[in-house]
């Protein structure tokens, strides 16, 4: 019967068959499926799983370091961290277009990724045989897939994919029965950190898409206290499970007048996305309680010096995206 337990213990047998004594690659997002999906490979073959985390300088405060020191305390997986903010701030820089923006993100990734999944093969692999990916794919993707991703039409997703030729793995994919509240159960099984178990759904270019304007490393900044802020007052009113997803963007290129202290100010907006959603590909703007929002707002415009106004967007998808770009 079903039980996370079951799962468990079932996918780690299936798992150590698959695997063998071969080596076994996992690049982690900061998103709950690589996690739960490395942490089963982990619990199956330890030491002969690599996790690879590319951090792109994209990611939300804090996220970072849940990887980094909580995920590895919770895990003990052997982890080969990336730091490529720098590379991946160089190749946005001018770059205002969205799908633009996607393209350089998509294609540092991969090239990033696959430089340390060669280093890893390099390290582990028993003279060229063929190793293991891990794949955090989900039984609504597996069902999809022939269809597409959904938004795929309209937004090019990226996810880890289009490696060489020459550096091909024999993909593990430990979830692929499972849906997303199962996954979660079998993460909180494994004993992996809430924020990661529970996190909302965030896209692979990060806040990149959260930034209107040319994404630099002060406007990172900015959007990153924002949505700390933002995420933190959600979370105290106890709404992060209503809510499906809550973008907060940065409008980098629009500045308003506003008055703080004895000085007039201009500064720059920023929206709060709050929507409600069940697959993402409709949804509708969450109301949030007044308290909140004002709550949000005030701490906000306190908190984070060149932000001067806080708005709300109110569009249901369609006809909005949930993200601005
Ligand atoms: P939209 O904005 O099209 O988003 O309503 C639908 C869902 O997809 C996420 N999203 C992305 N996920 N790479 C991703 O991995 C992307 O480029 C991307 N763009 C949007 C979005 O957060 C929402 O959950």
């Amino acid at each position: 019967d079903w039980t996370a337990k079951n799962i468990v213990e079932d996918s780690v047998a299936s798992i150590r068959e698959q695997i063998g004594d071969k080596h076994v690659i996992c690049g982690l997002s900061g998103g709950v499926d690589s996690a739960v999906a490395a942490a089963l490979v982990q619990k199956a073959v330890g030491d002969q799983l690599t996790c690879v985390f590319v951090d792109h300088g994209l990611l939300r405060k804090g996220e970072a370091e849940q990887v980094e020191r909580d995920y590895v305390a919770a895990t003990g997986v052997d982890l080969k961290v990336v730091e490529a903010a720098d590379q991946f701030l160089d190749a946005l820089a001018g770059v205002i277009d969205p799908e633009q923006k996607r393209k350089i993100i998509g294609r540092e990734f991969i090239r990033t990724f696959e430089a340390a999944a060669r280093q890893v093969v390099g390290e582990h692999s028993h003279d060229g045989e063929v190793e293991f990916l891990v794949q955090g794919t989900l039984y609504p993707d597996v069902v999809e897939s022939g269809g597409g991703e959904g938004a795929a039409n309209i937004k090019s997703h990226h996810n880890v994919g289009g490696l060489p030729e020459d550096l091909q793995f024999k993909l593990v994919e430990p979830l692929r029965t499972l849906f997303k509240d199962e996954v979660r159960a079998v993460g909180e099984q494994l004993g992996l950190p809430a924020e990661i178990v529970w996190r909302q759904p965030f896209p692979g270019p990060g806040l990149g898409i959260r930034i209107i304007g040319e994404v630099t490393r002060d406007r990172l900044a900015i959007l990153q206290e924002a949505d700390a802020i933002a995420r933190a007052e959600l979370s105290a009113a106890g709404l992060d499970r209503e809510i499906w997803q809550f973008p907060v963007v940065l409008l980098a290129d629009v500045r308003s007048v506003g008055v703080q202290g004895d000085g007039r100010t201009y500064g720059h907006p920023i929206v709060l996305r709050p929507v409600t959603s069940e697959d993402a590909m409709t949804a509708d703007w969450g109301r949030l309680p007044y308290d909140v929002l004002e709550k949000i707002s005030t701490r906000i415009t306190n908190e984070v010096r060149e932000v001067n106004r806080v708005v709300v967007d109110i569009t249901s998808k369609p006809p909005g995206t949930i993200e601005w770009e």
